[in-house]
């Protein structure tokens, strides 16, 4: 099966090729950007790999689009390029509108182009899988959970740019007959995961003794998914999903943001003693504007359906996670010494000052 996967020199696409190329002996296009979460060092265990290609190219380029599908023949696109940073999408929302919505546009008009043309049984098995996330929802109270026919109701610049792009797919499954499926998962943590993101910035302020910040009162709830059991979930959505459908992928692992940070202080005081609790170093900071409360996943359609599971808990998972960061300085020096180091983004004041 030849799978063209957007968006995979990032933290989510990165995982799907390594699955793709090493468990399921598929062949692989990447197409990305290499935007600043881009990094090529993220698929070095599988750039030699002959099932693997990578073009750099941006999914807003349409005769870009069109000559990958031309030259890679895909049987199915995964598309997972996205900015995908809520605390930068308040600061600057435009990249999020163009890539996200603009640029999955693009992306289905090539996919939809490359489609038509092809034969009855090559047209028939085609599969658009269009990467998704649970923020689209919106927040959730105390109880109850997000399932796939919740509203959308989405906060940030970044989640109703998504929430937008869901639309655009679905639509070009009803109107064009694009054979059409989303995803919407919870928060995915794992690693090669960017550090500006808060399980792996914790990690790293925390080896280095900085300030761990926490927004608000760290009362935040979040869904907690280990990245290679959505790498799994989105090969069977996109080879067996029912066509037109959205599929919930979430891990059954609520945890509020303070106990996310106080678990990963007690690991680092474990692995890597500093002489004084990590703990010490917690920072409650203001709160992301427009900060949902929390998201919560009902996975029972993809369980059911498609007897999909996490493998992971929280508990196994979070101890893989910081082992990987203690033992894998090679890939994340370079990002925290030239591209992000740890300074708070999103502020609203920030933008006051910059004009925005
Ligand atoms: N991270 C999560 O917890 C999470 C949860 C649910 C859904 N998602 C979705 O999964 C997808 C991947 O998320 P991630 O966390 O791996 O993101 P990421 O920011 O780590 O990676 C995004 C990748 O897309 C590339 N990219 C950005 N703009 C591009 C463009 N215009 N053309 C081509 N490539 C471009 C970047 O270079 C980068 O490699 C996104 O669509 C996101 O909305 C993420």
């Amino acid at each position: 099966m030849r799978i063209l996967v957007t968006g995979a020199a990032g933290f989510i696409g990165s995982a799907v090729s390594r699955y793709l190329v090493g468990e399921v002996d598929a062949e692989v296009l990447v197409v990305d950007k290499l935007t600043y979460a881009g990094n090529l060092a993220s698929l070095k265990t599988i750039s030699e790999h002959p099932r693997f290609r990578f073009v750099q190219a941006d999914i807003c380029d349409r005769p870009a689009m069109d000559a990958a599908f031309a030259g890679f023949q895909p049987d199915a696109v995964m598309h997972l390029a996205a900015e995908s940073h809520v605390d930068r999408s308040i600061s600057g929302a435009a990249d999020f509108v163009q890539t996200n919505l603009v640029g999955t546009f693009v992306l289905l008009e090539a996919a939809r182009g490359y489609w038509s043309a092809l034969d009855a049984a090559r047209k028939d098995a085609f599969r658009f899988l269009h990467v998704s996330t649970d923020e689209v929802y919106g927040s959730l109270g105390e109880d109850g959970l997000f399932a796939e026919t919740t509203p959308y109701d989405p906060s940030s610049p970044y989640s109703a740019s998504k929430a937008g792009a869901d639309h655009l797919a679905l639509a070009w499954g009803r109107t064009y007959g694009l054979p059409v499926i989303v995803s919407n998962c919870s928060n995915n943590y794992g690693p090669y995961h960017f550090p500006e993101k808060l399980i792996p910035l914790i990690i790293l302020n925390g080896l280095h003794g900085r300030e761990l910040p926490v927004y608000g009162q760290g009362t935040n709830i979040r869904d907690w998914l280990y990245v290679d059991d959505h790498a799994r979930a989105l090969y069977l959505i996109a080879t067996r999903g029912r066509l037109g459908e959205k599929y919930n992928v979430g891990g059954r692992n609520e945890r509020r943001n303070i106990d996310i940070v106080s678990r990963i202080c007690e690991l680092l005081d474990d692995m890597a003693p500093r002489g004084a609790p990590h703990a010490d170093l917690i920072r409650y900071v203001a709160d992301r504007p427009g900060h949902d409360q929390r998201y919560a996943i009902d996975a029972s359609k993809l369980e059911s359906e498609l007897g999909w599971k996490a493998q992971e808990t929280f508990d196994t998972g979070i101890v893989k996670t910081v082992r990987w960061y203690l033992d894998n300085e090679w890939w994340w020096r370079p990002l925290r010494d030239k591209v992000y180091s740890g300074e708070r983004l999103g502020v609203l004041n920030d933008v006051a000052k910059a004009g925005g």
